[in-house]
């Protein structure tokens, strides 16, 4: 395919996706198909020809539809309906049309500014702490973008656990194995596996049951545990105000989660990931790949060093594009509709 078929085929696809979603209602939400349903319908091996697009396209019904869950039908009331947005979609389309890995600033700099950006704008536009901030006079901390918020918390869990170490280590002045901590006390080795984290949760999936982090919070403080704040449900939900009485406590917190692919409108991957010391992060995420060193490089701003993955994709474009095409304003509207129908008890 070359770039002129690439502009009528995709103009065929936009049309079709738009037929798809704006239809999605008359499809059943579940699929009625068994195991194994699609073996029969695709051939043993791939092709060793092209095939032409038509037939490709064609396959879409014949093969893929029948096997799909509807998500995005208005019938869909499993788990966690996902509300998805043109701008969205529009902001990962030009995502895979750019497709740079801005694990480096320098490896696409509109990548990680935007970034960086969008993440002090949400920070904001949620009411979390100013210390979770990039641009904030006397934050050391900062905002990226994951894939999931189980990495995010898992990125948390090993940053808590390096921490940990490090000062377990200079307070026994031995050399402590990563992994696992030995703590000497008198005459017995005790092993303390703990990585000195605290995972609190404020809207489990089952209930969306709320921990109080005004009472788990002073408690991680005096134990020098990291209080790590799983919002992945509910998070949006703080875009209104008066829906923040569950932060409370929120400034003990180390860092904190929540899915924008959720209740944000806006497409998964997307899960925005703050932390109150990014240099926590960076003490254990750091590479220096000898290919990526460039004079601009700074530990800071070279989300690498944030994050489990090295490269990552532009995710904060479909971010950028909802909150402008949506606003504050409309997106609070969406929020309190939800809550209003109970859709979400918040
Ligand atoms: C409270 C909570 N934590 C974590 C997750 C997992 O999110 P992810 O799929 O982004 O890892 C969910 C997903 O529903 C959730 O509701």
């Amino acid at each position: 395919m070359q770039a002129e078929e690439f502009n009528r085929r995709g103009k065929e696809m936009v049309d079709y996706i738009t037929r798809y979603l704006n239809s999605i209602r008359e499809r059943r939400v579940i699929p009625d198909v068994k195991p194994g349903y699609m073996t029969e319908l695709l051939p043993d091996a791939a092709p060793t020809e092209p095939e032409d697009w038509e037939n490709i396209f064609n396959d879409i019904e014949r093969v893929i539809m029948p096997g799909v869950v509807h998500w995005q039908s208005p019938h869909m009331h499993a788990y966690f309906p996902c509300l998805t947005s043109w701008p969205s979609m529009l902001g990962d389309m030009l995502a895979n049309a750019i497709n740079c890995l801005g694990f480096t600033w320098a490896s696409s700099p509109a990548c990680t500014e935007l970034e960086m950006n969008v993440m002090d704008w949400l920070c904001k536009a949620l009411g979390l702490p100013c210390f979770f901030m990039h641009r904030h006079p006397h934050s050391r901390g900062g905002g990226l973008l994951q894939s999931t918020v189980s990495e995010s918390t898992l990125v948390a869990l090993l940053a808590a656990r390096k921490d940990k170490i490090l000062q377990l280590r200079s307070e026994l002045d031995q050399d402590i194995d990563d992994s696992s901590v030995y703590v000497k006390e008198k005459s017995q080795d005790a092993i303390c596996f703990s990585p000195g984290q605290l995972c609190a949760t404020l809207g489990t999936t089952g209930v969306c049951a709320f921990d109080k982090l005004s009472e788990l919070g002073p408690v991680c403080e005096e134990e020098g545990l990291w209080l790590h704040v799983d919002a992945a449900y509910a998070g949006s939900a703080y875009l209104c105000p008066e829906l923040r009485w569950s932060l409370q406590g929120i400034e003990f917190a180390q860092s904190f989660v929540f899915n924008s692919s959720k209740w944000m409108m806006v497409h998964s991957d997307c899960a925005a990931f703050w932390v109150k010391d990014k240099f926590k992060l960076q003490q254990t995420f750091s590479v220096d790949p000898v290919y990526l060193r460039h004079e601009n490089s700074k530990a800071t701003t070279d989300f690498m060093h944030w994050q489990i993955p090295l490269s990552r994709r532009f995710r904060s474009l479909k971010l950028w594009f909802v909150l402008r095409s949506f606003g504050l304003t409309n997106l609070q509207a969406h929020i309190r509709h939800a809550s209003g129908m109970r859709l979400l008890f918040c």
